[in-house]
């Protein structure tokens, strides 16, 4: 078989040998019943690292962003988001179908969202418009190139809000830790509920988590079998979340330096996209270009598998399976490379 790198997402990262070892021999019970106690730990676990009272073993990402949209907001409200947010665009208009919510949408360009712009839609609603139940945003932003928030900006948005509640699509919340030095903890501090995924650049085959004030937990367990989330013995699979969460961490720092370098390389290969790399500061070089789909398409032919996220914006993602051998390949292609016009 000719050789391929794999930088379509760090969702295809492979569960470790720890990780099959600890799913072998989990504990388990009926979930349904809270009888599992691998659940259970992994629970606390994730509780305790962000800070919060309790949480929520959940299938997946899309399921606790989901969760948190239900109980934080009633029929109608509005959200305030980024345009580029998972929420918003990649969860195929699952807030509007599962809670009856519209979004107010602001500029994410860079991830960040202004503190102003926010504002300003909240005040609006002393000038007759409609109420904002919450604000989401995410943490690293996966379209804005893995962006991590700075932890001041976090924290004069959670000021200006006050008690309007924030949830965090923390997906990568991990990696913006180890990207800026601050504790998952520190960085959670400002939300009401974060979510992290384990089955990202943690390795973990399934699951995400959901956390925050036991009250809302309670209401998100509700919410969970409401959706069809509620799982039986999945101790098997919190048992390798556990793995995740204690040996996987520190790891994401590797795939930060091979993405500044594949970032490095994009930027020589792609001079006309304007990409800057010292941007880049997680596992994500996103970049715009006229020929994307294109360049996808040429790439993956030579072996480099990468996607487009939007119709002009290529992504390349690096993960625990990307080796520094992997990136030389890559560089190896991105010299010679020119896409048919
Ligand atoms: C920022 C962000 N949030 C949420 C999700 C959803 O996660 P899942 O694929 O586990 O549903 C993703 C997945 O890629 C993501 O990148």
């Amino acid at each position: 078989m000719t050789r391929h790198v794999d930088l379509r997402s760090d969702t295809v990262t492979q569960p470790t040998r720890a990780m099959r070892e600890a799913m072998a021999s989990a504990v388990v019970g009926d979930d349904g019943f809270g009888d599992d106690p691998t659940v259970h730990a992994l629970e606390q676990r994730f509780a305790e690292m962000v800070g919060k009272e309790a949480a929520v073993f959940v299938p997946s990402g899309v399921m606790a962003n989901q969760i948190a949209v239900r109980i934080l907001t009633r029929p109608g409200d509005v959200i305030i988001a980024g345009k580029g947010q998972h929420v918003v665009s990649f969860e195929m208009g699952a807030s509007a179908r599962n809670a009856s919510v519209q979004f107010a949408l602001v500029d994410d360009a860079r991830g960040e969202l202004n503190v102003d712009e926010v504002m300003d839609i909240v005040d609006a609603e002393q000038d007759h418009q409609v109420a904002v139940s919450m604000v989401a945003l995410e943490n690293t932003h996966m379209s804005a190139g893995g962006a991590p928030w700075d932890l001041e900006h976090l924290n004069a948005l959670a000021r200006a809000l006050g008690d309007k509640p924030i949830h965090m699509d923390g997906a990568r919340l991990f990696n913006a830790s180890i990207a800026t030095g601050e504790s998952p903890r520190d960085i959670a501090a400002c939300s009401t509920t974060v979510m992290a995924c384990l089955s990202k650049g943690l390795c973990a085959p399934v699951g995400s988590l959901l956390a925050g004030p036991a009250g809302l937990m309670t209401d998100a367990r509700v919410e969970r079998k409401r959706l069809g989330g509620a799982m039986r013995q999945v101790g098997i699979l919190a048992a390798a979340g556990l793995v995740a969460l204690e040996s996987m961490v520190e790891r994401l720092a590797e795939d930060h330096v091979r993405a500044r370098k594949l970032g490095e390389l994009v930027a020589s290969a792609f001079p006309e996209s304007e990409y800057d790399p010292t941007r880049c500061r997680t596992n994500i070089v996103a970049f715009d270009h006229p020929q994307a789909r294109q360049i996808v398409f040429e790439l993956t032919q030579r072996g480099v598998w990468c996607g487009t996220i939007a119709p002009r914006r290529v992504r390349f993602v690096t993960h625990a399976g990307v080796s520094d051998d992997d990136i030389d390949f890559v560089g190896e292609v991105l010299t010679h490379f020119t896409p048919a016009s």
